[in-house]
């Protein structure tokens, strides 16, 4: 194991600890539709308020660039925060200058204080040491419980870390402890099911997942760049033409790596991006001018769970369709569920990350039956393919 300071290493009480969280939570209407993220910050904040630290809390929401965006305030993520803390959480209207230091001022001990979105100043992607100590001036220590954001060397991931003493919060270390022992040398064959609509940025990623596993299942706005790049029609479907190239090398690399690509061979498709909107199921040679591909077919799904019974080990990121308009979610659940099935049987040592894979397998009902599901997205595949994140490196300097 890594060697890095616990909360069982530090005294924090009458202290003001920042504490970095990632509250970047997927909402609709206004709401937090999926609240494991909360969740899994509780133990720490508690701890924390319990041991008698004024406990900070700093996150990121969304990638509002620098800017104020009222949708990426984390004000609208403060009620379904305190009501999982089942507390009174203050709120600074600012992550630094007057406004957090009112609310930091006002705290007493074992108090729970919200500040906005880090993320609304230039500083905190550009890690730029005058943001970083405008942050630090309201700390006396930082511990680190955002793994998920770990992938990330931002101001308040690893800028923070260089300048008060740095400590790992519980859900990082249940995190590192958990990837650590599920993906080191994992059990073969191994399978990675990657999904989403991030479809440049998980590119990249795909071509390092070759060489690392048996069968790399392609789902999601992702598939459709593929489909493209193999000649097919997507009609109206999310798809980066631009990418098709890239797209090619890929399927190169994993054949030279002797690596299985699964991309769709049926899809449901739509013209509506929208729950219950009129679909059909159709060949992926057949998708029509005007059509969405909004999921995999029934003959994708039979494929997949025909390979998955031969897998020891399955990783998994991104959901198949567009699980949040039923039934577009079909080919996610029917997936998670063979999957979920096969680890209670004790055949799959099943893994899963990334903030809409999470509330993909709870919707599923299959979420807490796999071996583990880690909330983090990019960073867990950073992990994944064996990329040192600066977030875990800083807490380890
Ligand atoms: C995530 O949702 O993956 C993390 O919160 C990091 O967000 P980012 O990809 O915008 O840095
Ligand atoms: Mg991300």
């Amino acid at each position: 194991m890594t060697s890095f300071r616990t909360l069982d290493d530090v005294d924090v009480k009458g202290k003001r600890v920042l504490l970095r969280v990632d509250l970047n939570v997927p909402m609709e209407e206004g709401r937090v539709t999926d609240a494991t993220r909360i969740e899994r910050i509780l133990p720490t904040i508690n701890e924390l308020a319990s041991k008698g630290a004024k406990v900070i809390l700093l996150s990121h929401f969304g990638r509002p660039k620098g800017q104020r965006v009222d949708e990426e305030s984390l004000r609208h993520v403060l009620p379904a925060l305190e009501h999982h803390l089942k507390r009174k959480v203050a709120f600074a209207d600012d992550c630094v200058g007057d406004a957090a230091a009112a609310v930091i001022d006002a705290m007493r001990d074992g108090d729970v204080a919200l500040l906005e979105n880090t993320r609304f100043h230039k500083g905190e992607e550009k890690n730029d040491p005058s943001f970083i100590d405008e942050v630090a001036r309201n700390g006396d220590l930082f511990v680190n419980d955002a793994f998920s954001a770990a992938h990330r060397a931002h101001a308040t991931t690893t800028g923070l870390a260089a300048k008060l003493p740095a400590i790992a919060g519980r859900t990082m270390q249940a995190e590192l402890e958990a990837l650590e022992s599920g993906l080191t040398s994992p059990a073969r064959p191994v399978m990675a099911i990657v999904g989403g609509a991030k479809v440049s940025t998980k590119l990249e990623l795909l071509g390092n997942l070759v060489a690392k596993v048996d069968y790399l299942v392609i789902g999601g706005g992702m598939a459709n760049t593929f489909l493209a790049a193999q000649g097919k029609a997507v009609g109206k479907s999310l798809c980066e033409h631009d990418l098709a190239g890239t797209a090619r090398d890929i399927l190169e690399k994993a054949k030279a790596a002797n690596c299985t690509v699964v991309l769709p061979i049926d899809a449901t498709v739509a013209q509506k991006f929208e729950a219950h909107a009129p679909s059909h199921i159709v060949s992926v040679d057949h998708v029509g001018a005007e059509d969405m591909i909004l999921d995999v077919g029934p003959k994708t799904v039979a494929h997949v769970e025909s390979l998955l019974a031969k897998c020891k080990t399955l990783v998994w990121n991104g959901p198949f369709g567009a699980f949040e308009l039923p039934p577009f979610d079909e080919g996610t659940n029917a997936v998670a569920q063979t999957a979920a099935r096969l680890t209670v049987e004790g055949k799959l040592l099943s893994v899963a990350g990334g903030g809409d894979t999470v509330a993909a397998l709870n919707q599923a009902h299959a979420g807490q039956e796999f071996s583990y599901v880690s909330t983090a997205g990019g960073a867990f595949l950073e992990w994944l393919e064996g990329k040192a994140l600066p977030g875990v490196a800083a807490l380890q300097g």
